[in-house]
């Protein structure tokens, strides 16, 4: 199956020969996905964007669960607008994006609205257009996805630079991320991927990425890279009820450390093996949408 984002993602790896650039690239732009739901994607990237924006990076936060918001209730803010006042013409891009703790700006979304769920191509293109358009410039783009395979999920993680997919140790999470990445893989030319292991220690980690790349070598033609495991850490409890991000209640937690690992093996990855993506940067991608 093609579509205007594996023409895309065909056109982009034709010119990965050019040469890699050493420095931080401006753009770069991370979808955390899961198939099945409830794995930690949405604590996953609040606490990475808490991380990146101690080290002084300039984060934006996409709330990509369009119709089940939760970035708002986690971080405990009330956002007047949405993406669906964008969606419906009432807002322009720039008017809804609001700024949560340590100069994060987020882009809310609504939750409850079950037409957000299922947004026709035009209404995706729209969105990522107008996302496109934004001048502001950025250090990390953190896209938090909901759950499963619709086309929702799908064209945010097709738009993303790099795709992180997250699941726990359990066998139906498992076989869920392999199901995405294998839809990833055949609809959008998508062939290299990140995993988070959460719920897990480094060796239970260690060993559910060797079973996913088993199944994943025998059947696609996929690069899985494992970015690192969080352990189950019962002061999420304290942190969600109390919709304070654990990295900022509690630094130095088991699940705050793992955070603050993983958010320096992400800088540490944009200088080296990904920079030559800088110029497949997240607006560049959903600029050239424009033209196909
Ligand atoms: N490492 C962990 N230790 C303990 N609890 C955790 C951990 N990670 C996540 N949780 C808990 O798991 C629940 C689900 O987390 P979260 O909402 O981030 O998942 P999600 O993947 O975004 O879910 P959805 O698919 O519904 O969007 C939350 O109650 C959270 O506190
Ligand atoms: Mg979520």
């Amino acid at each position: 199956m093609t579509d205007q984002a594996s023409i895309l993602r065909k056109r982009f790896s034709q010119n990965s020969t050019q040469p890699r650039q050493t420095e931080t690239p401006r753009f770069r732009s991370l979808s955390v996905t899961s198939g099945k739901g409830g794995v930690g994607k949405t604590n996953i990237v609040i606490n990475l964007a808490i991380h990146l924006a101690k080290m002084g990076k300039k984060v934006f936060l996409i709330d990509a669960d369009l119709g089940l918001a939760n970035i708002d209730i986690l971080l405990n803010i009330a956002p007047q607008f949405t993406i669906e006042d964008v969606l419906t013409g009432k807002k322009h891009i720039n008017d809804i994006i609001i700024e949560g703790p340590l100069g994060i700006h987020i882009l809310p979304a609504s939750s409850g609205i079950s037409e957000m769920q299922s947004l026709s191509a035009k209404q995706q293109m729209s969105m990522l257009r107008e996302l496109s358009n934004l001048k502001t410039q950025y250090d990390y783009i953190l896209i938090d996805t909901g759950a499963g395979i619709s086309s929702n999920v799908l064209r945010f993680n097709a738009a993303a630079d790099e795709i992180c997919v997250v699941t726990n140790p359990e066998p139906t999470a498992i076989t869920d991320a392999y199901a995405l990445m294998k839809i990833m893989s055949s609809r959008y030319q998508v062939h290299h991927f990140n995993l988070i292991v959460n719920l897990s220690e480094a060796a239970e980690a260690r060993d559910v990425y060797g079973r996913l790349v088993r199944v994943l070598n025998k059947f696609l033609t996929v690069n899985l890279e494992l970015l690192g495991n969080i352990p189950r850490d019962p002061n999420f409890i304290k942190a969600v009820r109390h919709q304070e991000p654990i990295s900022l209640l509690f630094p130095n937690s088991p699940a705050g450390k793992a955070f603050r690992t993983l958010a320096a093996q992400i800088v540490n990855r944009s200088g080296d093996t990904f920079v030559e993506e800088k110029e497949t940067s997240f607006w560049k991608r959903l600029g050239s949408w424009k033209k196909d």
